[in-house]
């Protein structure tokens, strides 16, 4: 897929479909974190596949239990990663997956003690993925298109040129 296409037209998806993620493509999702550029290429973060019975526990530390404990795979980024650094990490991840047709999205933690506990460090955020439950085909509509309705500020009130 074309990447402004997948940027444009990528939305949360909250609701999944019981179909699993392919080995590889999980192992893709995973990579697109690892080649995230970070503040002095630090990569300071881990990725914590999350599952079984610490998925239904993770899920309870999240503000919306329901994103985590339906998920096809979830992964929470762990440790001492700058908040620039995790968002372009999970950007990353949720971009890779979307070029894929997976949908993802983004879990505020509620509960960051338990989250922690459950993986073992301090989690930054956690990213449940998953084919969605209403499939939306990405080609169906030039990227100008979905651009156009997304539901953002426009282009005008967020762009001053300063000169
Ligand atoms: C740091 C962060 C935390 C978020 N936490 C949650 C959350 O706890 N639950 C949820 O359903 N969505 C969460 N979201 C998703 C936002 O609601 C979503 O990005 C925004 O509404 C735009 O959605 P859209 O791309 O579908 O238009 C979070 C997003 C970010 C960046």
């Amino acid at each position: 897929m074309d990447a402004f296409l997948a940027i444009a037209s990528k939305r949360e998806v909250r609701e999944y479909a019981a179909t699993a993620i392919p080995d590889e493509v999980e192992r893709r999702i995973l990579d697109a974190g690892r080649l995230s550029g970070s503040s002095r290429n630090t990569q300071r973060w881990e990725f914590a596949v999350v599952s079984g019975g610490a998925q239904e526990r993770l899920a309870e530390t999240v503000y919306a239990p329901a994103n985590v404990r339906d998920a096809a795979l979830v992964v929470a980024i762990v440790g001492e990663a700058g908040s620039f650094d995790v968002g372009r990490c999970a950007q990353n991840m949720m971009l890779a997956a979307w070029n894929e047709g997976v949908g993802s999205c983004p879990n505020g933690i509620r509960d960051a003690e338990a989250a922690a506990a459950v993986c073992g460090g301090e989690v930054k955020v956690i990213l449940s993925f998953g084919y969605p439950a209403r499939p939306r085909d990405p080609d169906s509509r030039p990227a100008r298109e979905w651009s156009e309705r997304a539901n953002r500020k426009p282009l005008d009130a967020l762009v001053r040129r300063v000169t």
